[in-house]
């Protein structure tokens, strides 16, 4: 059956069949080698698109406009509306979905961007929520096609860090799907519910993927691919000083890329990070606690293993894909 993703939302990476993904990320090297042999695209033409932000964002926010900009597409950048404030979800939802095409989501809850898709009316993407980050992973996984001589079935992949956040549960459900061998090395009280790594253990059986969770820093042993993310996640501010203490011993540094006994690890991280005082963040953290660089070092993050930025540019692609597959003029 050819893959056709017109009119789907995309409100967790659960919502995405293994094949659905490789389209997707196929489509992203399609577009990509399009744009870089400077092709205007028309696939978006005459589309409208709402960029709804509750949280911040540099780099979901730029990737949906500049890839909207390049096929074709109109945007609104919306941050005051009325929702809710003095509309409900739903509502707002109904009055969007008759003026756009597509609707991004970026905020707290993910019951709001499930209300959203299910009153819109037209594809309702998220962009991020406490609970999920799915058009991340897209870019994370075409990083890893372009900087990994393996298929992503057969690359190692450990997540070091807040294995719980949007992050951790994103990959792994991604790592699931498409069949990686998925380490999570965090403390315990940071891993994913038991009840998603039950639901990731069942598409783990179909697919081949080997999900892990350790806290010993030694599975990071042939690993292809060393992946953070930040310590405290946008709308945690209070938690900096509790999660120094559990996820200290898994900053990833030099030590951490030896341990891989791969010369040839990447690093990688969604960004921003936290890698030395040149944020105000940053500089508190320093004084209150006396770290000058949280979840990564500056060392590994200016290393050659880095490909945080190939990374970043790749929201822009993937994320490109995914308006053009399911809102597009294909
Ligand atoms: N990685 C990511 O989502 O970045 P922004 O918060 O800048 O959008
Ligand atoms: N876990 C981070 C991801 C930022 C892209 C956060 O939610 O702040």
């Amino acid at each position: 059956m050819p893959v056709n993703l017109k009119g789907r939302h995309l409100i967790t990476l659960k919502d995405l069949k293994p094949e659905e993904i490789k389209y997707l990320l196929h489509l992203s090297v399609d577009l990509k080698a399009r744009k870089l042999t400077g092709i205007k695209g028309n696939l978006l033409e005459h589309k409208n698109v709402c960029l709804l932000f509750e949280k911040t964002s540099t780099r979901t926010r730029c990737a949906f406009e500049v890839a909207a900009c390049d096929e074709g597409a109109n945007v609104t950048f919306l941050t005051n509306s009325q929702m809710g404030k003095k509309e409900s979800v739903e509502d707002t939802a109904k009055v969007l979905g008759r003026y756009y095409d597509g609707i991004e989501f970026r905020g707290y809850s993910q019951e709001t961007v499930e209300t959203l898709a299910k009153h819109a009316g037209v594809p309702v993407w998220n962009g991020l929520t406490d609970m999920y980050h799915p058009t991340q992973i897209l870019a994370d996984f075409l990083t890893i096609m372009e900087q990994v001589d393996k298929p992503l079935n057969k690359v190692k992949f450990v997540y070091a860090g807040d294995a719980r956040n949007n992050m951790g549960n994103s990959l792994l459900i991604g790592a699931a799907l498409v069949g990686m061998h998925f380490v999570a090395l965090a403390p315990k009280e940071l891993w994913p519910t038991k009840e998603l790594v039950d639901e990731m253990q069942v598409v783990a059986d179909y697919t081949g993927a080997v999900l892990e969770f350790s806290e010993d820093l030694d599975s990071v042993e042939n690993a292809d691919v060393i992946y953070t993310d930040v310590w405290v996640s946008m709308g945690e501010e209070d938690l900096f000083e509790e999660r120094i203490k559990l996820l200290k011993p898994f900053q990833v540094n030099m030590d951490m890329l030896r341990r891989t006994k791969n010369s040839n690890v990447i690093f990688m991280h969604c960004l921003p990070a936290f890698h030395d005082t040149m944020t105000e963040v940053g500089r508190e953290i320093e004084e209150k606690f006396g770290l000058t660089a949280m979840e990564v070092t500056d060392e590994v993050f200016r290393s050659k293993h880095s490909v945080v930025f190939e990374e970043a540019e790749n929201r822009m692609h993937t994320i490109k894909a995914i308006m053009v597959a399911t809102i597009g003029n294909l």
